[in-house]
């Protein structure tokens, strides 16, 4: 062997090795923090394009929580560590506020530049207003969300019953249906009861049905009659038999996985479930209808505003990189990709009638006009309280420890209190 040939591939490996070297520096590792019921394995696949796309970042997701409130509380514990492990968080519709003046989260405006306003307008208003703070764009969305009435087609139609427009229909028809089943498994109606965020909802949608707002002007507007009402209203279903007797344990995933096991004629549930009701594992695969919520007897029918947003951390090592990341989590392209694998709402007005959407998920053409009427849950700096008073009275009605006179009057001395 010549020696310029051995020096020729001495220098080589040696030029190798830096170009590796310089490679490995510029790998930029991004931790992202994904709920867990909200499709882990499917946002896996949209990180995975991504990576394609971008070698020199690599995406590790970390789940956890199955509600909202214990998803918040272990974001709240890593936040308050100045933990520097978390990139990227997705957080409830009610946080973004809340964390960005905790100072938890780092603005978008310098990757939006000029072109933040511009940029938040092409989500649906209700997205851009929740994810700007004074002027500033806290986070972006990840999907859209709102409450709907899921039910089973098979049973509806073997029994000529039509999918209910008020409460007392639907107390009519699961009543006639069960009837008929004799099936004891079978529940005429399941919605969240357990003292989770999912249950402030649960009290707002007869409240609202009725026309009442719980706060107006950042002032409490308290409607005792429509409060009692409310409750009273998921207290019968437990009394007649429609729910289940220990719906004070049920949380949102309960509601999904019982129903999907097909023990529940109808269910009060946001869209994630449809793409578990359609997938391998479900009993009631092309048998599931979905319409927006009944409306109390006189009144409107209301549905709660959720959704997901994608906050970079302040503490994390990689803002630049994180924020470009989020920038194609909220992207149209991911917004699309989720919508049809794992039937996120898309925050985007014209996702909703894209045929490759309509597709996958026919009932997303009509669900734009639910998710453009739902109403937000009350926007206070104080909403934790006033989100904790809520839910552990709508708990207390139905574990049948307080009546829906006693809880309306303590849920307004509370809130009271609270929203001075
Ligand atoms: C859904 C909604 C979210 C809401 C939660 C309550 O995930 O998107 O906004 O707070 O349910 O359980």
């Amino acid at each position: 062997m010549s020696l310029p040939k051995t020096l020729t591939w001495l220098l080589a490996g040696a030029a190798l090795s830096l170009t590796a070297s310089a490679a490995m520096a510029q790998q930029t590792n991004l931790r992202v923090f994904v709920s867990s019921q909200h499709r882990p394995d499917v946002w896996r696949k949209a990180f995975d394009m991504y990576e394609a796309k971008n070698p020199n970042v690599k995406v590790t997701i970390e789940t956890g929580g199955n509600t909202s409130e214990a998803q918040a509380q272990y974001l709240n514990t890593v936040m308050t560590a100045k933990d520097t492990s978390l990139d990227v968080m997705i957080l409830d519709v009610i946080r973004p506020a809340q964390y960005a003046a905790a100072g938890w989260t780092v603005p978008f405006n310098d990757v939006l530049g000029n072109n933040a306003e511009a940029a938040m307008k092409q989500y649906l208003p209700a997205y851009a207003e929740a994810n700007t703070v004074d002027g500033k764009v806290v986070a972006l969305p990840a999907f859209a969300d709102a409450m709907f009435l899921y039910y089973r087609k098979d049973l509806l139609e073997k029994h000529g019953v039509k999918p209910p427009t008020t409460w007392d229909e639907l107390t009519a028809a699961a009543k006639k249906v069960m009837d008929a089943e004799k099936d004891p498994n079978l529940q005429g109606l399941s919605f969240q009861g357990k003292a989770i965020e999912g249950a402030v909802c649960t009290f707002l949608l007869p409240y609202w049905s009725m026309g009442k707002n719980l706060v107006s002007n950042g002032k409490l507007s308290f409607d005792k009659d429509a409060a009692v009402k409310s409750f009273k209203l998921w207290k019968d279903f437990v009394d007649q038999g429609v729910a289940k007797k220990n719906i004070a344990e049920v949380a949102t995933d309960d509601t999904r996985k019982e129903f999907q096991a097909g023990n529940v004629l109808f269910a009060v549930n946001w869209s994630y479930a449809w793409g578990q009701f359609q997938g391998g594992e479900s009993a009631v695969k092309d048998k599931v209808g979905v319409v927006k919520l009944p409306a109390v007897a006189g009144g409107q029918p209301a549905s709660c505003l959720g959704g997901w947003e994608w906050g970079v951390s302040a503490y994390s090592n990689n803002k630049t990189e994180a924020q470009k990341f989020v920038q194609y989590l909220s992207s149209p392209e991911t917004s699309e990709f989720m919508a049809i694998n794992a039937a996120l709402l898309p925050a985007f007005a014209d996702k909703y009638t894209d045929p490759d959407v309509t597709k996958a998920v026919p009932w997303f053409a009509e669900a734009k006009p639910v998710v453009e009427t739902a109403k937000a849950r009350p926007v206070t700096p104080r909403y934790n309280e006033v989100s904790e008073i809520i839910r552990t009275s709508v708990n207390a009605v139905l574990a049948g420890t307080t009546t829906p006179e006693q809880a309306a009057d303590q849920m307004e001395g509370r809130l009271r209190r609270v929203l001075r």
